[in-house]
């Protein structure tokens, strides 16, 4: 085996203000195979982690929540750390970019990059919201697209979805802060930019090291040349204050990366290990950061540039994998293909979903499904089918027959060596995380253990005098080559690892093993390790969508007009914030109303203009049919119904909840 190596790997730091889902579970498991995969080889191998807590987005969500940002990340943190550890994401450390460890390594890094003239003061003009005396992002800026062609309404502050024109807020006529809901107006502010550029020659050297369809895309970033980052925002802003510069902060993604040093460094502090010895820039150590393709500029290269400028070592490589669809749709809560990982857990054990992306992720970027029927197939057939399988067809006849053991030696040692010589190229694919063909390649193993046992029959010969040894021995050997997969396949399968090692004796397993079959040694009696997953089971992960329709013939039969909870847990009410409420042109009934639903923006058109003054409605809460069909209708769109009590005319009540219910809350 090759020396020891001391590797750090990371996964991208999830944001603290929504829950964790399959998607980001892509990620985590891949890594987390990664990493458990080189432990198992005897390699150091620390896997670290954290919050990402800092942003405007944050910011405001814990406002909604009539929250501080502290508690909202905090709550958000254990719900992830939780997540994590029911998955089996086996971090060394866990922390947060609100960290101490953090401000003290943003601040080194900062100077250090200005000190050395890689920072930039330049004045620039943005949206400014005067109400809630805050600077606004593009994003918190919603109207009307500027390109004459185009004109479509509701559209981002910085560009446009329909036409794809990108532009400026003030070049929006009818702009709108999505945060009052005020028109916004310009104001100037001294910001801070890192000169990208200066690290040209650095990137693309460094870059040669990232997968090819990786590199065409840093290629064409460098064709049409590196820009200044703006790593400066304009008070209130939850993160760092820039030192000295009391209204200004760094922006989160300047200290988000940042974090997993910090983690790092927490790990130090904690266990002794040496901090240097992974970051400075003579470090022999390999540095890995896993991550989506959709963050690829700021890993690919700031992160390379501010850690080389800072004089700090840069990443080893940065692995970077698709996007996961669920049945072959982007995952949206709208096409109810939005799964957290907390509905997964309460359903499903995590080995499933581990061994199916394992059979999925290939080292390139493309973009993985899960499909729920591809899913039971592939899990039922390969794992229990085909793994489990081999060890329960023998494991029985030894611990009821041969006082528990193994025989002393195997019938065809051959077969044996064959499984142990394999393990070195299964170790390569894990190593360049071609999963998808070690998995391949450990099931067309499975397969010749099977056909192995399937032609010694044990089961028949153990009702035939004389043929014990015979028996004793086919089983040795069907359960050494069980185990000699069940080691290939710990990385991906811990819990299936866990219960044969218990099989065996209770021994933790190691990758080399495999290179030896256990012999003589006693064997425990077997329980069942992994069940078959039913579909229904799955189909439970998502809200039935079929139960729509029959609301409808329920009603038309005219007989029975209740709904089962199903039907009712079908609507989706939520709280929403009046943002805006004006009069209709040519509709004497009708207000047209502007609703936040905790991010998102809806517009709605309601009866109650005879009941209310659209004044008084502005900024206050009410509850809303958020997955009703769009309707088209003279005035525009309708993106769903306000609910209200009342005959009509002067007596129509707007429903509202409680005190402390905040914009998106779901009403049940
Ligand atoms: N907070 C930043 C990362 C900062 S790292 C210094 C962020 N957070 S995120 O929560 O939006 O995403 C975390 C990771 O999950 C990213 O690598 C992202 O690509 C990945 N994924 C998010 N949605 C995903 C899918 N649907 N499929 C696969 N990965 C996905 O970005
Ligand atoms: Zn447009």
């Amino acid at each position: 085996m090759t020396a020891k190596r001391r590797i750090l790997v990371t996964t991208a730091l999830p944001y603290a203000n929504g829950p964790l889902h399959l998607g980001h579970m892509v990620e985590h498991i891949q890594c987390d195979i990664w990493v458990r995969f080189q432990r198992m080889r005897g390699h150091e191998c620390l896997f670290v982690c954290a919050e990402d807590a800092h942003g405007t987005p944050i910011m405001l969500a814990a406002r909604d929540q009539g929250i501080t940002p502290e508690e909202l990340i905090s709550r958000v943190a254990d719900e992830h750390r939780k997540d994590f550890d029911d998955f089996g994401i086996s971090f060394d450390n866990y922390h947060s970019t609100h960290s101490e460890e953090n401000r003290v390594l943003m601040e080194g890094i900062y100077a250090e990059l200005d000190r050395k003239g890689h920072i930039e003061r330049r004045k620039i003009v943005q949206a400014y919201d005067e109400k809630e005396q805050m600077f606004l992002p593009d994003r918190y800026v919603r109207g009307t697209c500027p390109n004459p062609d185009c004109g479509a309404v509701d559209q981002y502050g910085d560009s446009c979805e329909v036409c794809g024109a990108t532009y400026s807020p003030a070049e929006m006529k009818d702009a709108i802060s999505v945060v009052s809901g005020t028109k916004p107006v310009e104001r100037e502010s001294e910001h801070l930019f890192f000169r990208l550029g200066h690290f040209e020659t650095l990137l693309r050297d460094w870059t040669k090291r990232l997968q090819e369809s990786v590199r065409r895309k840093l290629d064409e970033w460098f064709d049409s040349g590196l820009q200044d980052w703006d790593i400066s925002r304009d008070a209130p802003y939850f993160g760092f204050q820039v030192p000295g510069q009391p209204d200004h902060y760094f922006y989160v993604w300047l200290d988000a990366p940042v974090g997993y040093m910090a983690s790092f460094r927490n790990y130090c502090d904690r266990t002794g290990a040496d901090f240097d010895a992974y970051w400075a820039a003579d470090s022999e150590a390999e540095l890995y950061h896993f991550i989506g393709k959709d963050i690829v500029y700021f890993h690919c290269l700031f992160w390379p540039a501010v850690l080389h400028g800072a004089g700090y070592r840069t990443p080893t490589s940065v692995n970077v994998h698709g996007f996961l669809t669920v049945n072959g749709q982007k995952m949206s809560k709208r096409r109810r293909t939005f799964i957290t990982a907390r509905q997964y857990l309460e359903k499903l054990s995590p080995e499933y979903l581990r061994y199916y992306y394992a059979a999925k992720l290939g080292p390139g970027v493309d973009d993985i499904d899960l499909s729920f029927e591809d899913f039971v197939q592939r899990v039922n057939a390969d794992v229990v089918g085909k793994l489990v399988n081999i060890a329960s067809r023998c494991a029985g006849f030894i611990s009821r027959n041969f006082d528990g053991r193994l025989a002393d030696s195997l019938p065809e040692p051959g077969l044996y060596d064959r499984f142990a010589a394999a393990g070195e190229t299964i170790a390569a694919l894990y190593e360049s995380r071609e999963y998808s063909r070690a998995m391949r390649d450990i099931m067309a193993l499975a397969d010749e253990a099977n056909r192995y046992i399937d032609e010694h029959k044990p089961w028949q010969a153990i009702r035939e005098a004389g043929r014990e040894a015979e028996v004793h021995a086919v089983c040795t050997q069907g359960l050494n080559l069980y185990r000699a997969l069940a080691i290939y396949l710990k990385p991906v399968l811990p819990e299936v690892a866990a219960a044969s090692e218990a099989l065996f004796g209770g021994r933790s397993w190691a990758w080399a093993d495999a290179g030896q079959p256990l012999l003589g040694a006693p064997v425990e009696k077997f329980r069942p390790i992994i069940r078959r997953i039913e579909m229904k089971q799955v189909e439970s992960l998502v809200p039935d969508s079929e139960k729509d329709s029959t609301v409808k013939e329920k009603k038309d039969e005219g007989k029975d007009n209740t709904i089962d909870i199903d039907q009712f847990l079908a609507t989706e009410l939520k709280v929403a914030r009046i943002d805006k409420a004006e009069f209709v042109d040519g509709a004497d009934k009708l207000l047209r109303l502007e609703l936040d639903l905790g991010g998102e923006t809806r517009t709605v058109f309601a009866g109650i203009r005879s009941a209310y003054d659209p004044a008084t409605l502005v900024g206050r809460l009410t509850v809303v049919v958020a997955n009703l069909a769009p309707r088209k209708m003279r005035f525009g769109t309708s993106e769903g119904m306000v609910l209200a009590a009342g005959p009509g005319g002067k007596d129509i009540f707007l429903v509202s909840p409680d005190n402390g219910a905040s914009p998106g809350m779901r009403v049940r």
